[in-house]
């Protein structure tokens, strides 16, 4: 197959931050007729990997994909069109993609006219696409996380031309407003309150391959969440991946304080937000969360070590101690407040001393759940030019000490809810058990329970009867 249509990324230029303004697009995207026909009789299968932003992206696709009277499907042997939305946040997020764009190699040889596309973060990154132009023929299409609002065009150009297309920009990224979506969820929405982060933690590659942080208006966030409650939606998450940042590139102070308490008064049932950043958290948040009884006593908070000196090697910005006083207030304002946060261990020549640290902060603050990851090198972050010393087993063992000892203050957390109601917003039926039902609590608990009169979308009372560390069950109220 030959390319035409070759854009490639360069993480080099997706590192640049320049003091350009930010543009807010309203009519980027532009369907013409001919392009709505292009889906007619024909199926999609979309897959998603990685973060809530990525779930959110694809259910932009599929309201492109919609509107291009694609149908989707659940079962990839029927599709015309396979979209795998992809993650690079760690190397085995990315060999995982590799592995099933592999698998489903078959499927183009027995539909030659399939057409295969990959998007999302890992295109992002020149190592990968090189990789795919040289060994992946299979797939037709490429685009990256800057220019979904082209597909239309980018997949008639794949399907007319019959030829490989690759267009990935590496640049700071705009705000696009006026994109179709099709959303997973009757229920539960995703709403976007930014775009991109400029924090560069040394690790990390999500600067690079979702660009410079930019944030949407308030008008414009409070308009879709009105337009959610209108829809009956009883949860939104604002998304971002540093909302305590909001604003900054807008000039704004304390910028997430203050959209969060517009959010609050749109009376939407829930309100959720992620992902926070210690550093950026102020005091006026804790209070805004503690007014606002439609703001969920939950937050996810990552800190991603317990010792200052790998904080500092990390680029993180805040010291353990600052990271206690933040718990230690929230816990004094709300309570009833539930924590999860994110950590890595085996960062570059991290001691076991240093290690140990991490172990202690968990048994100061006791996180009702946490998100353990390995270090894992990312080639253009400056931590992967750190050399390293230690050694596999070393890590996966820290890993495994870690995860028993957050698991220890899940179970114990949980004890306070047994013979308490709670309520849930009810998920729909269990997909172990049909006589079981499944929801998440206030706190983001995952609560299993029984009853009767039960319809997906409800918030119930549900009365706790059982408690495990990661689940709790119960029995609705009536
Ligand atoms: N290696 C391991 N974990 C990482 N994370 C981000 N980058 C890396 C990396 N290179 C983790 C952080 C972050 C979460 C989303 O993923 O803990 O909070
Ligand atoms: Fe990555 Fe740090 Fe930005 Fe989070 S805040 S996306 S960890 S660079």
């Amino acid at each position: 197959m030959s390319n035409i249509n070759i854009k490639l990324p360069s993480l080099k230029d997706a590192k640049k931050r320049t003091k350009t303004p930010i543009t807010i697009h309203r009519d980027s995207y532009d369907i013409s007729e001919s392009l709505k026909n292009l889906g007619v009789n024909r199926k999609y299968y979309l897959r998603t990997y990685g973060c809530q932003a990525n779930e959110r992206d694809s259910e932009t696709i599929s309201g492109i994909l919609n509107e291009m009277n694609f149908i989707k499907t659940d079962n990839y042997e029927d599709a015309d069109l396979l979209i795998f939305n992809t993650c690079a946040i760690r190397a085995n997020a990315e060999n995982k993609v590799f592995g099933e764009i592999g698998q489903l190699k078959r499927l183009k040889v027995k539909n030659p006219d399939l057409i295969f596309a990959v998007c999302g973060c890992m295109v992002q990154e020149e190592v990968v696409v090189e990789k795919i132009m040289k060994t992946y023929d299979q797939i037709d299409l490429v685009f990256g996380t800057h220019n979904i609002h082209r597909l239309p065009l980018l997949l008639q150009n794949t399907m007319l031309s019959k030829e490989r297309t690759i267009e990935v920009f590496s640049k700071e990224g705009e705000v696009i407003e006026n994109l179709p979506v099709n959303r997973f969820n009757d229920y539960k929405a995703w709403v976007n309150i930014m775009y991109g982060c400029d924090k560069f933690c040394t690790y990390c590659i999500v600067p690079y391959t979702r660009g410079k942080q930019r944030s949407r208006l308030i008008q414009d966030i409070i308009e879709e969440v009105n337009e959610l409650k209108e829809k009956g939606y009883k949860e939104i998450t604002l998304l971002g991946q540093n909302v305590n940042a909001y604003g900054k590139d807008l000039d704004m102070e304390d910028g997430f304080a203050l959209l969060l308490e517009e959010v609050a008064k749109t009376k939407i049932d829930r309100i959720r937000f992620a992902t926070s950043h210690p550093r950026d958290f102020s005091i006026k948040m804790i209070e805004v969360m503690k007014d606002n009884k439609n703001i969920m006593p939950f937050l996810h908070l990552p800190v991603q070590s317990g010792n200052n000196e790998i904080l500092k090697l990390m680029g993180r910005g805040y010291t353990v101690e600052h990271f206690k006083m933040l718990y230690d207030k929230l816990k004094e304002s709300i309570p009833n407040i539930a924590f999860s946060t994110d950590m890595i261990v085996g960062f570059p020549n991290e001691t076991r001393e240093q290690f140990e640290d991490t172990l202690k902060l968990v048994d100061y603050c006791k996180f009702d759940f946490a998100f353990l990851f390995i270090y894992s090198p990312r080639v253009g972050t400056p931590a992967a030019k750190m050399e390293d010393n230690i050694d596999e087993s070393e890590k996966s063992k820290r890993l495994k000490e870690l995860n028993e000892r957050v698991a220890k203050y899940g179970n114990i957390n949980n004890q306070k809810y047994l013979n308490k109601i709670v309520k849930v917003l009810v998920d729909g039926k269990s997909k172990k058990n049909d006589q079981v039902y499944s929801g998440y609590s206030e706190e983001n608990k995952l609560i299993n329970f029984t009853g009767t009169n039960i319809n997906e979308g409800d918030i119930v009372d549900v009365y706790i009867t059982e408690i495990r560390s990661w689940s709790m069950n119960g029995k609705k109220v009536n």
